[in-house]
């Protein structure tokens, strides 16, 4: 079988983790690596075999891509989805697909009007536990959720990029944003569409951190179409004890999943034993490999997150923000 070749913008700490993922993957062959800090793409050139580049525009004009993965930071969004959209590239991008709405439309519209396929690394839409609920609560709705990631104050290290871009508002867009945009994605795909949100944010906890003008800790509230409500929280100021956690409750089943893997407990009324259904410790190499079938087959349909869908978890978290701005519910035009 020929290979697919592929190509990486942004060659940080997560493109590492599909770099490994890929490098597991028989059919992929990493050809092109780029990133404004080019001995880092010189770094994986040498490592993975392929040519180092600067500026997407160069990689895409010098090689023939099948796919690229767009692993860069919310603010630094834009060039790389329009470059290989005008190529006719597909792309798998990183969450959050963008830190404005504005500019994310954009490249949905560009999108939509070339035919392009693409995914966005919603990774938790590919495992079992997930869509075993997501099974169970399309036949009995949810009524309640309750979810979201809470940790130690943050320590930027400028030998670690993302923990000095992560702290400030303008280039990450808050933790909630950021980082339980995964939650808020799961939401979305577990109980459906939002319809209006309602947010309160903690500051002033943390204090003395450099760049630091993010929220310490945000509480939303969503009202869903379903008629079932959810709650959501983010907090980077607690340091004794935290975690990640997505508890969502139906009429006759309940889903407990908890930390990064969405370990899954699944319970259902009259039946005593519950169901355990544990995390995939590989799923980048699951989600990137779905991708790349969705490529070759060109099939979208094996694609669990597009770029439209994503754009539509990027408004949710958006609005929240927008709610907590203004101290009113923000109403969804879904
Ligand atoms: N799916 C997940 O579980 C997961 C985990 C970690 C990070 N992420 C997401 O991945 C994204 C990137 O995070 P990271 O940890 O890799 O960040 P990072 O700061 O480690 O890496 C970002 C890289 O992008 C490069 N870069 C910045 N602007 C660029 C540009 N215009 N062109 C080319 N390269 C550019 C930087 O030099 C850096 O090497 C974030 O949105 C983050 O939320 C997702």
């Amino acid at each position: 079988m020929a290979k697919l070749n592929v190509g990486f913008i942004g060659c940080g700490g997560i493109a590492q983790a599909h770099m490994t993922a890929l490098s597991q993957i028989a059919s992929a062959q990493m050809v092109g690596f780029c990133d404004i800090d080019l001995e880092k793409a010189q770094t994986y050139a040498e490592q993975y075999g392929g040519r180092a580049f600067q500026v997407p525009g160069d990689m895409l004009e010098a090689l023939k891509l099948h796919a690229v993965w767009i692993c860069l930071p919310p603010f630094a969004h834009g060039v790389a989805e329009m470059t290989c959209i005008e190529a006719g590239v597909p792309f798998m991008v990183e969450k959050p697909i963008n830190r404005t709405a504005q500019q994310a439309r954009r490249i949905a519209d560009a999108i939509e009007q070339k035919g392009l396929m693409t995914a966005a690394a919603y990774m938790n839409r590919y495992r079992k536990g997930v869509n075993r609920a997501k099974a169970l609560f399309e036949e009995d709705p949810p009524v309640l959720t309750l979810g979201g990631w809470i940790s130690g104050t943050p320590q930027p290290d400028p030998s670690r990029p993302i923990s000095v871009w992560w702290v400030q508002k303008e280039k990450s867009g808050g933790q909630f944003v950021e980082q339980v945009t995964h939650t808020v994605d799961l939401v979305r795909y577990l109980c459906g569409e939002a319809m209006q949100v309602s947010a309160f944010s903690a500051t002033g906890f943390n204090t003395n951190i450099p760049g630091y003008n993010i929220e310490d800790a945000v509480g939303v509230s969503i009202k869903l179409a379903n008629g079932g409500v959810a709650l959501l929280y983010s907090c980077c100021a607690s340091n004794a004890a935290g975690g990640i956690s997505l508890n969502v409750y139906a009429h006759d089943h309940a889903a407990l999943f908890s930390g990064w893997g969405h370990d899954v407990t699944i319970s259902t009324t009259g039946r005593k034993k519950h169901e355990e259904i544990p995390s995939e410790p590989n799923i980048f190499e699951i989600e990137d490999q779905a991708f790349l079938r969705a490529v070759e087959k060109q099939n979208p349909s094996l694609i669990k997150s597009d770029y439209a869908d994503a754009f539509k978890t990027l408004q949710l978290t958006l609005a929240a923000d927008r709610a907590l701005s203004t101290a009113r519910i923000v109403k969804l035009g879904m």
